[in-house]
């Protein structure tokens, strides 16, 4: 067989979080129904058809935000995205700021992740146990994604940084001050409450994983009071424009041949 060089083509898939509920960078032309061995239900995927070609979209909560963290079925949705051809996964994701300068509006593109969720169905590994199931995960993320979201949020103008360690927890409630100060010693920039499994579950298929963070309010105890709510919504809606940008400029970097 004749083998080529040539890297296989990006087929991109959007996980949307809190705040985007469509991906609205096209018409949808398809909406999959997938059924996977991990749900009764079909997991929606939404295909949109972009100026640079098609996208896949999952919003994680649900389309009218209806699914928990701790409820999201994550090996589902993964394996949803990998059944459809996706082989490259840019996951978005609000969250808190714990280090300096992580405050509300500002993009992330962590480079690290420490896992602090628990019960959570984190594995598709489920076969007698072998060495090769040890997947490395020294690094969560995935190099050229990340290089093209930092292109990308560059040519949008936006202030982010690249690098950061994100911290998983639970959720659904948000944390105590002494977990955020925890969190603070053990080197998290930013905390969510989605990150893991998605991340371990795309590596163990072989999916490339990149995460956008939108930090929508300070960590808990760091804000001069309760965490409100409401500063979270605002945050959202005006945080999402910026991201759709963002990930246009994604779509083209990586779909439109060189
Ligand atoms: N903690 C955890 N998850 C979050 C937060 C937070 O402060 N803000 C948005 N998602």
């Amino acid at each position: 067989m004749p083998t080529s060089n040539r890297p296989e083509p990006v087929r991109l898939a959007v996980i949307g979080g809190s705040g985007l509920y469509r991906l609205g960078l096209g018409p949808v032309t398809t909406t999959h129904q997938v059924n996977t061995p991990f749900a009764d239900e079909p997991v929606d995927v939404f295909e949109e058809q972009t100026a640079a070609g098609p996208v896949w979209f999952l919003p994680r909560h649900g389309e009218h935000h209806t699914v928990a963290p701790h409820r999201i079925n994550y090996r589902a949705n993964v394996w949803a995205l990998h059944s459809l051809g996706c082989n490259s996964i840019v996951a978005i994701n609000a969250t808190g700021g714990i280090s300096a300068g992580m405050i509300p509006g500002r993009l992330v593109i962590p480079d690290q992740i420490i896992d602090y969720s628990y019960g959570r169905e984190h594995t598709f590994i489920t076969d007698e146990h072998s060495l090769a199931h040890h997947i490395d995960f020294t690094n969560p993320f995935d190099p050229l994604l990340m290089e093209c979201l930092a292109g990308s949020v560059k040519q949008a103008r936006l202030e982010y940084r690249l690098g950061g360690v994100y911290g998983c927890t639970q959720g659904p409630r948000l944390e105590t001050a002494a977990e955020i100060r925890r969190m603070y010693r053990d080197g998290c920039d930013i905390v969510g409450m989605t990150g893991m499994p998605e991340a371990a579950l795309c590596r163990e298929l072989g999916l490339r994983y990149a995460m956008l963070a939108l930090v929508v309010n300070r960590g808990a105890g760091l804000g001069g009071g309760e965490i409100s709510l409401d500063e979270i919504r605002q945050v959202l809606v005006q945080g999402v424009d910026g991201i759709r940008i963002v990930l246009r400029h994604c779509c083209q970097m990586l779909l439109k041949p060189a």
